[in-house]
């Protein structure tokens, strides 16, 4: 690991992005044939249209190795030149160890280190916000930042409520110390702000895991209530990390959500004050691909050419715990 020390301001920023979705494609119609749903249900309800799913043996990790090797390819960099990997997944490979370090190792990185964090669907910012205290504090000046995830794994496939809106997939995002003025014009990460509580676990949870049960689980979740408290907290993190850097909805380029639900996205959007052509929507390829979606829906904003150099960005994610955050990144 590169150990510097602090000197002026530095900003952590984006210097590559990639993606990686499993080969195998679900449309909402494979669905029609399992259960009593469908496809004008799926979409009306959510904006999904297809999602992918991981190949049996496929795991979260291979998934984030293939999302890491596009961002290293996009900035020009080689596994060597990374100092950290942090890893927002909730659907490891193993209980430890961690995914990252699973990546490390796939990607031949001969040092540095990696580690997992944990927020469900708001684990990109969490992990963002982790690589972002390591860079400016002076301790990594490289760090990869991946989401990703397999929640097929822990679907119940009785539950029409559940099973229809997940996929899985991984994104990766390269951010870079470098110095900085200080001002809301630097390029790189310019707020954070992260929110849990505790007390509305039942409302999205897995029911299995080490301790308590010694099983993996299955998701469950009481849709309408997460609708609400996302619905509410979504723009209200978001106007709290623009405030707090003296930005407003105005200056916002592109609001870059958690893909969970086109009405929850198009309804924070509105609450913002942006138009729907000023966010980046994948929910109806991807579906809700929890601690991936952000980066997924980075990756394809900036190769679809939306996402421009010295763009205004504001990431916002809520989910299990819950746990919610929102990030303003200058791209
Ligand atoms: O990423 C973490 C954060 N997660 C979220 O943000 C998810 C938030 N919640 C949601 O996106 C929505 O609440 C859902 C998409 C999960 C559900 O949409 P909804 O409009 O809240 O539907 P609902 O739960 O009120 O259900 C309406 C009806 C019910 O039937 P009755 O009781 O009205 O007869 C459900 O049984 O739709 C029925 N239903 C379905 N019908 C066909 C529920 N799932 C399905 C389905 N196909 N797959």
């Amino acid at each position: 690991m590169t150990t510097m020390a602090a000197k002026g301001p530095r900003r952590a920023v984006a210097v590559g992005i990639g993606h990686y979705l499993p080969e195998r494609v679900v449309p909402n119609s494979e669905f029609e044939t399992m259960m009593d749903t469908s496809d004008e249900w799926i979409r009306a309800r959510t904006g999904i249209e297809r999602r992918h799913f991981a190949a049996d043996g496929e795991t979260t990790s291979q998934l984030g190795i293939k999302a890491a090797e596009a961002a290293l390819a996009n900035a020009g960099l080689t596994a060597d030149d990374i100092d950290a990997i942090v890893v927002a997944t909730s659907t490891p490979d193993l209980t430890f160890p961690s995914v990252a370090t699973m990546i490390q190792t796939g990607l031949k990185m001969s040092g540095g280190f990696g580690f997992d964090v944990q927020a469900v669907c708001a684990g990109f910012i969490f992990a963002l916000s982790t690589a972002n205290a390591y860079i400016i504090s002076g301790q990594a000046k490289r760090v990869l930042v991946i989401g990703a995830e397999t929640f097929s794994r822990i679907m119940d496939w009785d539950d029409r409520t559940t099973c229809v809106l997940f996929g899985d997939g991984a994104g990766a995002l390269i951010l870079e110390g470098q110095d900085a003025s200080g001002t809301n014009a630097d390029s790189g990460i310019l707020s954070l702000d992260l929110n849990s509580d505790g007390q509305y676990r039942d409302l999205l949870f897995v029911d299995g895991g080490v301790s308590k049960t010694q099983s993996t689980g299955v998701l469950k979740m009481q849709g309408k209530e997460v609708f609400r408290h996302a619905v509410e907290k979504l723009a209200k993190t978001a106007h709290t990390a623009l405030d707090s850097v003296g930005l407003h909805s105005d200056d916002v380029d592109w609001i870059v959500p958690h893909q969970a639900n086109l009405r929850i996205i198009s309804r924070t959007a509105q609450k913002m004050g942006v138009g729907m052509d000023r966010v980046i929507v994948t929910v109806q390829d991807h579906g809700n691909t929890s601690a991936a979606s952000i980066p997924l829906a980075l990756s394809v904003g900036v190769s679809q050419g939306k996402i421009k150099k010295g763009d205004v960005l504001v990431a916002e994610a809520i989910g299990g715990g819950l746990a919610w955050g929102s990030a303003v990144i200058r791209w």
